[in-house]
C-alpha cells in the first residue's frame, strides 16, 4: 500500500482525483492519492473538510474491493477507523483515540480526523474502493467547532512522511486481516475502540430528540442502540448525535 503514491500540490478532492483514476482505467489496488491542499475537500453528510494548506493529512487510498460482498462494506469502515487508530495511538495517551460511529476519530480534546469512504460497484459486485482520510495534524486554529489537531494535543509539530508511511503501514496490516477474513476480531476491535459504548447519550431522529443507551454495531454496521427496553437499529442518514 502506498507504493504507488500521486502527489498533488492542489486539487479539488482527494477522492474524486481517486474517482477520475478509476474511471480513466489508472487505479490500481493500494494507490495512494496525497494533496497537499484541497479546494472543495469533501466531508459525511454533503458537509466540507475543512484543512489549511500544507499543515495536515488529506489523502485517498484507493483498494480493489471486489473480494468483499456489497453487504460487508461495512467492513472497509472498520478497517479504514482501526487503521487510523494504530496510527494516531503511537502519539496519544493509552485508550484514545476512539471511534465515533460510524468512522470519526476522536480524542478527548475534539475530532482528529475523519474518514469519507467511496464504493465504485459494477453490477452487483464490489469493485472499487476509495477510502479519503483527513488527519489534522499541524494546524492549529479551526473555523469548524470541536476539531483539534495532533500538534494541539501534543504541543508539537509531526513530518508528514513518518505518518504517512505508518499509515500505509497500519492499513496494510488491518487490509491484510480482512483480505483472510478475520472479521470476528476487526469487529471487536472496532467495539473496544467505539466512543461511548454502553452509554446512554441523546440522538435526533427525524424531527424527534430520543435517549439510548449505544449497544455496538451489528453486522451491517448500523446503530444498535437500547431505547428504554427496545432494541433498535439505526443507519447513518436516520440518526444523529446530539453531542
Ligand atoms: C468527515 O469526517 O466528514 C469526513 C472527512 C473526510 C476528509 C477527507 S480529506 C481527503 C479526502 N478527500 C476528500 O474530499 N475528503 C476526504
Amino acid at each position: 500500500m502506498g507504493k504507488k503514491t500521486v502527489y498533488l500540490p492542489e486539487c479539488r478532492s482527494t477522492n474524486d482525483e481517486a474517482a477520475s483514476m478509476i474511471a480513466r482505467g489508472l487505479a490500481e489496488d493500494g494507490l495512494a492519492v496525497v494533496a497537499g491542499a484541497q479546494t472543495a475537500g469533501k466531508g459525511q453528510r454533503g458537509n466540507s473538510w475543512e484543512s489549511e494548506p500544507g499543515r495536515n493529512i488529506t489523502l485517498s487510498i484507493v483498494i480493489h474491493s471486489g473480494f468483499l460482498d456489497p453487504s460487508e462494506n461495512f467492513m472497509l469502515t472498520v478497517i479504514a477507523s482501526l487503521g487510523l487508530c494504530d496510527l494516531l495511538s503511537e502519539y496519544l495517551p493509552d485508550g484514545e483515540p476512539r471511534i465515533k460511529w460510524p468512522n470519526d476519530i476522536m480524542t478527548l480534546e475534539g475530532k482528529l480526523a475523519g474518514i469519507l469512504i467511496e464504493n465504485f460497484i459494477r453490477g452487483h459486485r464490489m469493485e472499487w474502493t476509495v477510502i479519503g482520510l483527513g488527519i489534522n495534524v499541524n494546524q492549529r486554529i479551526f473555523s469548524t467547532p470541536g476539531a483539534v489537531s495532533l500538534a494541539r494535543i501534543c504541543g508539537q509539530e509531526f513530518g508528514h512522511d513518518e505518518l504517512l508511511k505508518l499509515l500505509f503501514h497500519h492499513f496494510e496490516n488491518r487490509l491484510r486481516a480482512l483480505r483472510r477474513g478475520l472479521t470476528g476480531t476487526l469487529m471487536s476491535d472496532y467495539h473496544r475502540r467505539m466512543y461511548w459504548l454502553g452509554e446512554t447519550r441523546r440522538f435526533e431522529v427525524g424531527d424527534r430528540e430520543i435517549e439510548g443507551r449505544i449497544e455496538g454495531v451489528d453486522d451491517l454496521g448500523k446503530l444498535r442502540l437500547r431505547v428504554e427496553t427496545n432494541l433498535r437499529v439505526f443507519d447513518f442518514k436516520q440518526i444523529r448525535f446530539l453531542h
